[in-house]
C-alpha cells in the first residue's frame, strides 16, 4: 500500500511573479544581478544532471562517497523518526540514508519541481513499502511549514546549496532551519571547502562546456518566459574565485554593447560592452566557519566528516536546548 501525500504551498503564479519580480530588481541595478533558482527549467536541471558527471565537477561525487562511508553514523546519531529533505531533486543521494534508517517513519522531500517530487516518491515507496511520504512542493528559502510527524526530526541539505546564500541569507535560513526543529533534532549540511583556485575554476568552467550552457540557461528561461530577446550568443560565461569572500562566482558578460527588450516586463535593458550579470555566487568554507554560522542560528556542530581528498564536508548539528530524554520523559 503506498502512502503518498503532497502538499502544495506555491499557487501556480507564484513562480510567474517571483521571476518577474526578480527579473525586474536584478536587471535594473548595478552591477546586474539574476538569482541561481532560475537556472533550474526542465532542460537547466538536465544541465546541472550533466554538470555533477563531469570530471571537473567534484562535489557531487565526494558528497556521494562521504554518505556512503558515513550513512549508518549518521542514522545511529540521529535516531530520526522523520527525514526532512531540503531542495529534494531526485532524491538519489538520500536514498542511501533512507536505507540505513530503520526507525523511519516518515520522510519529508521539499522542492519547487513536482515532476522531481513526484518521481522521487514513486521510487522510494516501491523499495520501502512500510514509509510514509509527504512531499512539499515549496521553496525552502521561504519559511516552511512542516507537516505533523514523528519525532525525532533529521532535516537534510545536501549539494553545497546553502553555498548559493550571501552569509546574511544564509543567518535567516539557519534560523528558520532551526525554527523547525525541537532541541534534540539534528540538521545534516553537505558544504564544499576552500581549496586550490585551479580546482574551483575548473569545476566552474569546465572543458566540454557544459557549465556555460547551464549558467547561460538563465537567459533562455527568461526569452520564453517573460518574452524576452536574449541571445545566448552575445554574452560569454565567465567563472571568478572571490579570494576576499571565499566564493565562486558565475557572470555573464556582454560581448559588445547591446540592448534587451523584455516585453513582458515592459522594459528594455542596456549592456556596455563587457557588462556583466552576476548569475551565481558560490560560497566554499571552513569548519570553523560553518561551526561558527550554525551556533548563531542555535545549532551545535556535533560531527565533521570529510571525503578522503578533504575537498567537501557534511557536517550534523544539534538544535540546542533540553534534548528529550525520549520514554522516560512520559
Ligand atoms: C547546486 C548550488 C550546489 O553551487 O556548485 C554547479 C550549482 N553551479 N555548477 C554549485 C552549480 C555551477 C551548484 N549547487
Amino acid at each position: 500500500m503506498s502512502d503518498f501525500q503532497l502538499t502544495r504551498t506555491l499557487d501556480d503564479d507564484a513562480a510567474e511573479k517571483a521571476l518577474r519580480a526578480d527579473v525586474l530588481h536584478g536587471l535594473t541595478q548595478t552591477p546586474k544581478s539574476l538569482p541561481p533558482k532560475w537556472f533550474y527549467d526542465a532542460r537547466g536541471s538536465d544541465l546541472f544532471e550533466e554538470i555533477t558527471r563531469l570530471p571537473e565537477y567534484y562535489p557531487t561525487r565526494a558528497e556521494r562517497e562521504i554518505l556512503l562511508e558515513r550513512a549508518q553514523e549518521i542514522a545511529a546519531a540521529s535516531r530520526a523518526r522523520t527525514l526532512v529533505e531540503l531542495g529534494s531533486g531526485s532524491s538519489a543521494k538520500t536514498r542511501h540514508l533512507i536505507e540505513a534508517m530503520p526507525a523511519l517513519d516518515t520522510y519529508i522531500p521539499v522542492d519547487v519541481s513536482e515532476s522531481a517530487l513526484a518521481g522521487a516518491a514513486g521510487v522510494l515507496l516501491a523499495s520501502h513499502p512500510g514509509l510514509r511520504v509527504h512531499a512539499l512542493l515549496a521553496d525552502f528559502t521561504q519559511p516552511l511549514h512542516l507537516p505533523e510527524s514523528p519525532e525525532p526530526r533529521l532535516v537534510v541539505f545536501l549539494g553545497g546549496t546553502i553555498g548559493n546564500l550571501v552569509p546574511a541569507e544564509r543567518a535567516t535560513f539557519l534560523a528558520a532551519v532551526r525554527a523547525m526543529l525541537s532541541p534534540g533534532d539534528a540538521l545534516l549540511m553537505g558544504t564544499d571547502l576552500v581549496k586550490e583556485e585551479s580546482v574551483l575554476v575548473a569545476a566552474y568552467d569546465d572543458a566540454q562546456g557544459v557549465t556555460a550552457e547551464f549558467n547561460k540557461n538563465v537567459l533562455a528561461v527568461i526569452d520564453r518566459e517573460l518574452d524576452a530577446d536574449f541571445h545566448t550568443a552575445d554574452f560569454d560565461h565567465v567563472a571568478v574565485w572571490n579570494r576576499e569572500q571565499e566564493w565562486m562566482e558565475m557572470r555573464l558578460r556582454a560581448r559588445s554593447e547591446l540592448t534587451v527588450k523584455i516585453r513582458a516586463l515592459d522594459l528594455v535593458v542596456a549592456f556596455a560592452a563587457g557588462e556583466e550579470i552576476l548569475t551565481e555566487i558560490s560560497a566554499k568554507f571552513r569548519q570553523e566557519g560553518v561551526r561558527k554560522e550554525l551556533a548563531a542560528a542555535g545549532l551545535e556542530l556535533t560531527q565533521w566528516w570529510t571525503d578522503a581528498a578533504g575537498r567537501f564536508a557534511l557536517s550534523l548539528s544539534v538544535a540546542d536546548g533540553e534534548v528529550r530524554t525520549g520514554s522516560l520523559g512520559g
